[in-house]
């Protein structure tokens, strides 16, 4: 049966919630937190069905669903540039949250009983101490480049003057030598997952993604809408393999449906900051203090 509960500041654990956290705990379980955009948002980056807005190619207005595919970038590889260029300026005037620092701390606490999935590109995990051994970027990671013609040159970071710049302005040639591939010669591209390809394990942990989520004794949702494939199976597998699930999130989703249907699910209405700390402290208790 689901509880929730709405208060907007961080507030006391819920009994069952409690409850289910602690029985975890003791058991010494394996914990895998999934992330979306909400987790983010209160750092300041909009979530992906927010507001973000279109983008102008022509006379044409593109929705990111559009613009983040492999056949854009091959009709208009300048702006598809353009417009990661512009998001990732916003990315990196962003700080990290009281919910990524949470996530910290659990992983500390846990070492290897932990996995973070997180959709997000924008690097705050990283940057809030997430380990990138225990951290699963299942939609890429804009820290990184690589060649759009795979031709083996592997990753390269992100070209450090071109994250400063003003997405919107058009390349310099100065610019577009940044991001062609010092071996081939051809195009780099963002190191992303587009919406016209497949998961992957060498790219984006895909495997190592299911099998985490296969041996999970609890997953911890924060701030996703469940709209892409991947954490929908984590969720299923969760699910059907009996792990607890617990959803952090101001709104109800395909997640805190799981979780009301789950035997050991609990819907933590609320935002990333104002639930994950004290859902983390009850999962590492006095361990949080060593
Ligand atoms: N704390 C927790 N959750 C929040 C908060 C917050 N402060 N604010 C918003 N949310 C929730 C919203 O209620 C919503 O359920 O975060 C979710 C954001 O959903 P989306 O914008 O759809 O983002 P996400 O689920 O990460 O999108 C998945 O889709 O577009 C692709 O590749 C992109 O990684 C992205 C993927």
């Amino acid at each position: 049966m689901i509880q929730c509960s709405c208060h907007n500041g961080p507030m006391p654990l819920e009994p069952r919630l409690r409850e289910i956290l602690g029985e975890v705990r003791d058991a010494g379980g394996r914990v895998v937190a999934l992330t979306g955009a909400g987790i983010s948002a209160e750092s300041g980056i909009p979530t992906f069905r927010g507001r973000d807005g279109f983008w102008v190619v022509g006379s044409r207005n593109y929705m990111p669903q559009e613009m983040a595919t492999h056949a854009m970038f091959l009709m208009e590889p300048e702006e598809v540039w353009r417009w990661y260029l512009h998001r990732f300026g916003v990315v990196r005037h962003a700080a990290p949250n009281a919910g990524h620092e949470a996530l910290v701390r659990l992983e500390r606490a846990l070492g290897e009983r932990f996995t973070l999935v997180t959709q997000n590109i924008d690097g705050l995990h990283r940057r809030a101490g997430a380990s990138d051994e225990r951290t699963h970027c299942i939609h890429g990671d804009a820290a990184w480049v690589r060649c759009a013609h795979d031709c083996g040159v592997g990753l390269l970071p992100h070209p450090a003057h071109l994250a400063a710049r003003d997405g919107r302005a058009p390349l310099s040639p100065a610019e577009r030598e940044e991001l062609t591939c010092p071996r081939c010669r051809g195009w780099l591209r963002p190191h992303v997952l587009w919406f016209d390809e497949c998961y992957d394990e060498e790219n984006y942990r895909f495997d190592s993604t299911l099998r985490a989520a296969r041996e999970a004794d609890l997953l911890l949702v924060v701030g996703t809408s469940g709209a892409t494939n991947l954490p929908v199976r984590v969720g299923q597998l969760c699910f059907t393999g009996g792990a607890a699930l617990v959803d952090v999130n101001p709104e109800e989703n395909p997640f805190s449906e799981l979780a009301e249907r789950s035997r050991r699910g609990f819907f933590a209405r609320g935002s990333a900051t104002a639930r994950l700390p004290e859902i983390v402290e009850a999962l590492v208790g006095e361990r949080a203090l060593s």
